[in-house]
Parts: structure tokens; C-alpha cells; sequence
């Protein structure tokens, strides 16, 4: 999907209330994850509750294209024919990975260790974003790889023949990275090792598990030590994607803004390093209430009661907890705009290297829907203007950034008048559902 989509741009108007249940799509990083890994298995993996979102289709095509058989049953329901470790063939055409950073670079390291070349792409935005920090840890299995100034795409590598194993210790806090090196560890002969000093998701850790790896993950004063034994013989697997935390915190925020709202978002994952927005969004004074806690795809799930909150007070969200909330940032800064006081986020640097320079998008949409922004490399600061207080009446850049352009509209939902997108047809990377999902609950959104 590297081709010019045409854009769409859409309106969001003061809507509500908000009710009814908001039942989200599969989780994207699991989705990735579950045809990857089953493509590195042997059998058949079958995958229930796929997300099939334009990141994850770009993902299947790409295992398709290394010699996996990846079949379409019905909705969310795939199978994948896997080729075992290092079974890998050529692909015979460039791999494009679209929109999707998390496509782009655990593919690349699933295919490092394998003595083949493949070469990636993907949309404009993709194509900004930096590799080095795959490819440098790759380098040290012996891979090459050759990208344009800066280590970007489209980027040709060379898988090593004979790889050696790796001990890395990551520079930033990334579950791409951090799954990038295990998936080349894969084919590694002996003992790879990643150490991250802050835990980022761990679906990897728990799914390679699940496929029959032996991998352990030590706490010590350097962080979490994960230890993976290469050339295991993963064994095909029963896969049930739970919801994507990400995509629920949008209609949980709608909900949270839009006076008189109260609906039920079902199934949403409380693993420990995805639920940091949660924990925010309480601290904050939402009204969220956690009901059935249970286990839902290997994953800790509940469903959340979420009920219009206007007593909601800015606070200062611990850098520390940055990495389990990272994609939520830019709906967290709409929800602070409708808080009273100031919201302050430090350490999010991470955030100007996603789809977009996500601070630089977050900051000048507020600003010219009339909420006052402070910014620096690594911070912003947002004052919020109060339950309603936000003017809006503004067009906003999405930049071919999904949550961007997510963020936006449910600001329009509350705002005093409408907030525009220029284009909202990044949405389908990660949450194809959006615009009827937030219809049915009485959002006011219209095509423009
Ligand atoms: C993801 C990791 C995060 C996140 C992305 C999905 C993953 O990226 O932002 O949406 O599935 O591993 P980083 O590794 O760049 O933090």
C-alpha cells in the first residue's frame, strides 16, 4: 500500500451522548505477531480474531512472498502453512510493508539469519522512519544491509549465512527492536540475549513461548535479560487475537469528553505493558470502571465501564511508563484538552519517530482548534480548557498517521465546533471499524 491513497478528509461534530458497546478489532502488535511466527513454524497455525487492518494484510502478503501459506478462512479467521526456522525462500519482488513500522522491522529480522536478499519499501511515511536501529543490531548477526542516507527505505538486506549469536543491550525502549533481534536469533546457533533497561510490550516473550521456544526473562540491575536458545523447532499454534488496548482507548476517551456519555468496551487487555493510558486516564479522575477481570488469548482482559467524567484534573504522567502507553499519547493530549490544569508528558522523544512526528502533529492541530501547547524535544505540555472548553473549528493535518487522525475526531466530538482531518484514510492500517463503530455510539461523523 505504498501507492498514493487518495485522501479523505472527514468531520467530527459535537455529538452524543455516547452508548451502547463498542466492541474493538483484533490487537495489531498480536495480529503481526501470529502470522510471522506462524510462518516460522511447522504445521498449520490457525488465528482467530485477526486484525485485518491494511498493516496486518501488508504483513500476510509479505509472508506469502517468503513461502508461507497464508489463507483467509473468514472474518479474522486465517490460517498460516508454516515453513519452520530458517525456511524461508527469496522473495521475488520487493516486500512493502506500507504504513506499518512494526511490519517493516520485525520482518526484516525474521528474515536476517537466512542466507537470502530481500528488499523493503513502504508509503511515504514508512519511508521517513528510521532502520538503523534494526539493521545495527542486525549487523552483529552478520546481515548487511544497504538503505537510503540516513537508513531509510527502501532498503535491500543481506541475510547472513552463518550467523553468529548476539548479546544486545537496547538503546531505546522498543518492542520492535527488542523483537527484531529475537526473530533473527531465531536462526542463530546458541544463546541470543536482548536486554532492555524499561519493559516494552511483551507479546513477543509470551507468544514465542507459546510456539514451543525456550526463552527466559531474568529481572537484574541491568533490566529485563531475555535469553532465547536458537534454532528451536516452533510448533504451529492455536492463536485467539484478544482487542487492541490501543484502538479501545479511542471510543474511552469519546466517552470520557462527550457529556452524558456511558457505554462498555468489552475485552480489553490489562497485560501490564500495554495498560499505562488505564492507569493515566484514572489518575486523572476518569470514570472508568474495570468489571470481569479474566484471561482472553493468553492475554489479562476486563471490560471497562466508561462513563462521561467532567471532573477530569491534568497531571504529570511518569516518563517511566512511557513505553506501555506509547501509541496513546496523541489521545491522551485530546482528553487533556478537556481536563482542568495542565497535563505534562516527559520523555516521549519516541514519539517523533512514529507514523508522524506525533508532538509536532499533536501540538499544531490543538493549537488551531485553540487549546495553549508547550513543547521541547522530548515533552509536551498540554492546559487543558475544561470539560466542553475546547473551540475547536479547525482542520488538522494527519499526516498519514492513524492515531493522528483518530485523535482529531474524537476532539470534534466535544469540541464547541467541528475539527476536520484532511485525511482520514490512514485509519484503515490499524482500526478499518472507526467510523461506524463510533456512529453506532451516536458520534456525529461525516465524509466531507
Ligand atoms: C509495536 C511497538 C511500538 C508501538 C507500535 C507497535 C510492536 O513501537 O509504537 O505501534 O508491535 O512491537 P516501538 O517499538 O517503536 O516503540
Amino acid at each position: 500500500m505504498s501507492g498514493h491513497q487518495t485522501a479523505q478528509p472527514m468531520t467530527a461534530s459535537k455529538s452524543g451522548p455516547l452508548t451502547g458497546t463498542a466492541s474493538v478489532p483484533g490487537d495489531k502488535s498480536i495480529s503481526h505477531r501470529a502470522l510471522i511466527f506462524g510462518a516460522m513454524a511447522i504445521g498449520q497455525t490457525r488465528v482467530t480474531g485477526l486484525l485485518e487492518g491494511q498493516d496486518v494484510l501488508d504483513t500476510a502478503k509479505a509472508m506469502r512472498a517468503f513461502g508461507a501459506g497464508v489463507t483467509r478462512l473468514g472474518t479474522g479467521e486465517w490460517t498460516v502453512d508454516g515453513v519452520g526456522v530458517g525456511g524461508f525462500t527469496e522473495p521475488a519482488d520487493v516486500i512493502d510493508c506500507g504504513n506499518s513500522g512494526t511490519g517493516a522491522r520485525l520482518i526484516m529480522g525474521c528474515m536476517a539469519t537466512t542466507a537470502m536478499t530481500a528488499t523493503f519499501t513502504g508509503d511515504a511515511s514508512l519511508r521517513k522512519r528510521p532502520m538503523g536501529r534494526v539493521t545495527d543490531p542486525l549487523s552483529l548477526f552478520g546481515t548487511q544491509a544497504y538503505g537510503r542516507k540516513g537508513g531509510r527505505l527502501p532498503m535491500t538486506l543481506v541475510g547472513a549465512a552463518n550467523p553468529a549469536p548476539v548479546r544486545y543491550a537496547l538503546p531505546v525502549a522498543s518492542a520492535q527492536v527488542k523483537s527484531a533481534v529475537l526473530l533473527a536469533g531465531l536462526n542463530a546457533p546458541g544463546q541470543t540475549v536482548v536486554i532492555e533497561r524499561e519493559p516494552t510490550r511483551d507479546h513477543s516473550e509470551r507468544m514465542l513461548v507459546g510456539f514451543g521456544a525456550r526463552l527466559n526473562v531474568e529481572q537484574t540491575n541491568e533490566g529485563h535479560v531475555i535469553t532465547l536458545d536458537g534454532r528451536p523447532k516452533l510448533r504451529a499454534q492455536t492463536v485467539a487475537v484478544p482487542r487492541d488496548p490501543s484502538s479501545a482507548a479511542f471510543p474511552v476517551c469519546a466517552a470520557l469528553i462527550v457529556e452524558g456519555s456511558d457505554i462498555l468496551v468489552p475485552g480489553v487487555s490489562q497485560n501490564l505493558t500495554r495498560n499505562g493510558i488505564y492507569i493515566t486516564l484514572v489518575e486523572m479522575g476518569a470514570e472508568i470502571e474495570f468489571l470481569n477481570p479474566r484471561e482472553e488469548g493468553g492475554e489479562p482482559v476486563a471490560d471497562l465501564r466508561v462513563r462521561f467524567s467532567g471532573n477530569m484534573k491534568g497531571i504529570e504522567v511518569p516518563p517511566h511508563r512511557a513505553p506501555s502507553m506509547i501509541d496513546e499519547y496523541p489521545i491522551l493530549s485530546v482528553v487533556a484538552s478537556f481536563a482542568s490544569g495542565k497535563t505534562v508528558m516527559r520523555g516521549v522523544k519516541e514519539l517523533r519517530v512514529k507514523e508522524s512526528d506525533r508532538i509536532d502533529a499533536m501540538a499544531r492541530g490543538l493549537e488551531a482548534c485553540g487549546v495553549r501547547i508547550e513543547e521541547d524535544e522530548d515533552t509536551l505540555i498540554v492546559h487543558g480548557m475544561g470539560p466542553g472548553g475546547m473551540p475547536g473549528g479547525a482542520t488538522c493535518a494527519t499526516h498519514l498517521d492513524h492515531r493522528i487522525a483518530m485523535s482529531f475526531l474524537v476532539a470534534g466530538m466535544a469540541s464547541k465546533k467541528p475539527i476536520s482531518v484532511d485525511d482520514a484514510s490512514p485509519i484503515v492500517t490499524s482500526f478499518p471499524i472507526f467510523e461506524g463503530l463510533m456512529a453506532a455510539l451516536g458520534a456525529t461523523l461525516a465524509r466531507t
